[in-house]
């Protein structure tokens, strides 16, 4: 693999967000390495999405800290977010339905300079060439798993530095996550640092260079995916252990 100038990391530290007036998340500190995929468990409603919604500017956080480099991100709007090259894909994202796929794209790409945007769309489409005879096609007419491809398309066209995705394989059958897998992998060998929340631990661990487990909004593990692999004792909950 050829070397790929290091674009630093996202680094998330101590991290509160509340949702409501109850705090949520507690004193989070997570790395998302360039070039790596890196995997947030956790069982429900232990505060994954919350943690994706706040990268993404959708929610405030009351204290911590979200910085790629020198660049202060927490609390910042959507739009500022993505402009520092950060792509969310938040849980359950739903496609305009009426929309064609290219349309769809597009709308991934209106606030980029029409050159760029080109670019984009065709990287989105290189990496997932089977969306290209679906191109017009309506996106309600299309299967789930199309329907997440051109989702991951959407937060791909902006060759993001660094992409989280929450619940990849979400209502997807296993032939259809199994498709999906190599697209990420090639995404964190092109230099994007890949955040991937995923219910099947074993699919996540098995991507990933670095894990955390989050339970009860606080980090219970951070280390290596593969300590994770050879202990999944370390996988506490049974939600995890049943994965
Ligand atoms: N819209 C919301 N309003 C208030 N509380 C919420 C909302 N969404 C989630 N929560 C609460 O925040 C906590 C974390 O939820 P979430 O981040 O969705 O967890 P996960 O993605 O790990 O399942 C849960 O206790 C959940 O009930
Ligand atoms: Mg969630």
């Amino acid at each position: 693999m050829t070397a790929i100038p290091s674009a630093g990391a996202l680094t998330i530290t101590e991290l509160a967000v509340p949702r409501g007036d109850r705090p949520v998340l507690h004193q989070v500190s997570l790395e998302i390495p360039a070039g790596e995929i890196t995997t947030l468990l956790g069982p429900n409603g232990a505060g994954k999405s919350t943690l994706v919604l706040t990268v993404g500017g959708a929610l405030k956080p009351t204290g911590g800290s979200i910085r790629i480099g020198d660049l202060e991100l927490a609390g910042s709007k959507p739009d500022k977010v993505r402009g520092a090259g950060v792509a969310v894909v938040p849980e359950g994202r739903r496609l305009l339905p009426s929309l064609s796929v290219r349309d769809n794209l597009k709308v991934a790409t209106y606030n980029m300079p029409a050159s760029e945007a080109d670019a984009g769309l065709a990287y989105a489409l290189e990496l997932f060439p089977e969306l290209e005879k679906r191109i017009d096609t309506s996106a309600r007419s299309l299967s789930g798993g199309e329907q997440q491809m051109v989702v991951l398309a959407q937060a791909l066209a902006s060759k993001p530095r660094f992409m989280l995705v929450d619940e990849l394989s979400l209502g997807l059958a296993p032939v259809v996550v199994k498709r999906l897998i190599p697209v990420l992998e090639q995404v964190a060998a092109t230099g994007t640092g890949v955040l991937l929340i995923e219910q099947f631990a074993h699919v996540a661990l098995a991507l990933a260079t670095r894990a955390y487990v989050l339970e009860g909004g606080r980090v219970q593990y951070s280390g290596t995916a593969a300590e994770l692999r050879e202990n999944p004792e370390l996988l506490h909950s049974a939600y995890l252990l049943g994965a």
